[in-house]
């Protein structure tokens, strides 16, 4: 298969690469690298020595003697490049990593929110709009967040995108429907997904566009099989307080003694996957495309829920790291339970990772061994949510 990967330089994107090449797709990496240069807008690096694309690339051809082809690209503002590039290599299908996907980033200013919104909705919508131009039958692989849900308690698991709803119109007549779950998103981030959610929608119904959604929840882990192959593939680790994400920021607490940062009470629930599912999920998300014509395929790509302050416990009882409460930084349910449904990618054969399993080799592995790369300056998360936060007053959580 031809596959094109959006922000395939990135955390995401780069592992899936591989494991696509690997497989035997052809891939074509299109980036604009806006991710490194966030790095340096932040004065924060990924713990883990990533290579530069061009070192990258060369790596994989020398281990597998599988060719990337790459192209720096901005999707959301070179409308022009992203039609040429299709007509050029009639992919297959399209994964689309290329959004800026930190909330705590999308929250710092008004310039932050702005560029969030103009990035990742003008690329989504011109992603849709070039397969469209270009005439061709293109799957389209997004990957979205668990996070258009909402972290509030739903009081039931939370179906694969779609809900069944029952309205009742008269004493004896009730309309019976499937809508798309009502979305609650809690950063300009996650609102940004939502929107994508309602253009993969129109252009699903109008232009027949085979589309999959995967609301994907935090990835944990760094390697998978093929960047754990040499040094120069090793993946991005973020761990700073804008891009590190709550299980990784643990574990690298841990392994460079810095007490463990729990945000408010701790009893925020979250979804969960491995690096290493996340790559096989996009790969059977490929195998198994929607019709032409059919509505947009949604599959929940997470494997478990877990409370955060049990993950803070539980990484503290491997490490004997300290466990620091320290206020929220957003505004959030302080508790909430989380089901989530994910029958899609278990009944295609998914066989997930669980933290057990892989939590002390990850700690092993990443964390300890480059924790002297660690800048402690950049862990703490200071990006809040709220004028009134900035002004030191908590955030009130009634309405999430
Ligand atoms: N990391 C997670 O835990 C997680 C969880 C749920 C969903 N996701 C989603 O997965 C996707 C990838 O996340 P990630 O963690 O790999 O993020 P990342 O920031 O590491 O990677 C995104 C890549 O896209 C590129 N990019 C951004 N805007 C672009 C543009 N306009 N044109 C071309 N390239 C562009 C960046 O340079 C970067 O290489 C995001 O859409 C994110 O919302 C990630």
């Amino acid at each position: 298969m031809k596959v094109l990967v959006l922000g395939g330089d990135g955390f995401c994107g780069w592992p899936a690469s591989l494991h696509l090449s690997d497989r035997g797709d052809a891939v074509t990496i299109v980036d604009n690298f806006s991710r490194r240069r966030i790095d340096e807008e932040l004065g924060a690096q990924s713990l883990t020595p990533i290579r530069s694309m061009v070192e990258r690339r060369a790596a994989w051809k020398e281990l597998s003697g599988k060719q990337i082809d790459v192209v720096e690209l901005d999707v959301a503002q070179d409308y022009q490049g992203l039609k040429e590039l299709l007509d050029e290599v009639r992919p297959d299908a399209i994964v689309h990593y290329a959004e800026q996907r930190a909330a705590p980033y999308s929250m710092k200013s008004a310039k932050h929110k702005r560029y969030t919104i103009d990035n990742n909705v003008n690329a989504t919508h011109n992603v849709l709009c070039a397969i469209v131009d270009s005439g061709q039958d293109i799957h389209l692989v997004h990957l979205g967040t668990m996070g258009v849900y909402g972290y509030g308690t739903a009081g039931m698991a939370i179906p694969e995108g779609y809900l069944e709803v029952r309205i009742p119109v008269t004493t004896d007549a009730v309309v019976e429907t499937e809508i798309l779950y009502p979305t609650n998103p809690g950063s300009i981030y996650h609102m940004t997904k939502v929107l994508d959610q309602s253009m993969f929608a129109y252009y699903a119904k109008n232009d027949e566009l085979r589309i999959t959604d995967l609301h994907q929840g935090i990835v944990w882990g760094t390697n998978t099989i093929q960047t754990n192959l040499d040094e120069r593939l090793i993946n991005r680790f973020d761990y700073d307080g804008d891009y590190g994400t709550v299980l990784n920021r643990f574990l690298m607490q841990a392994a460079v003694g810095y007490p463990l940062t729990v945000h408010g009470t701790g009893g925020q629930t979250r979804a969960f996957i491995h690096i290493q599912d996340m790559v096989r999920c996009v790969a059977i998300a490929l195998d198994n495309p929607p019709q032409v014509g059919e509505r947009v395929k949604i599959f929940n790509q997470m494997t478990e829920t877990h409370r955060v302050r049990d993950l803070a416990n539980l990484v503290a009882s491997i490490t004997g790291a300290s466990v620091e409460m320290v206020p929220d930084p957003r505004k959030e349910a302080q508790e909430n339970e989380l089901l989530v449904n994910n029958d899609n990618f278990l009944g295609l054969g998914l066989e997930p990772i669980t933290l057990n399993e892989g939590l002390l080799r990850e700690i092993n592995e990443t964390a300890a061994k480059y924790a002297d790369r660690a800048d402690h300056s950049r862990i703490p998360a200071r990006s809040v949510w709220t004028a009134a936060q900035q002004a030191g007053v908590p955030a009130s959580v009634e309405d999430h």
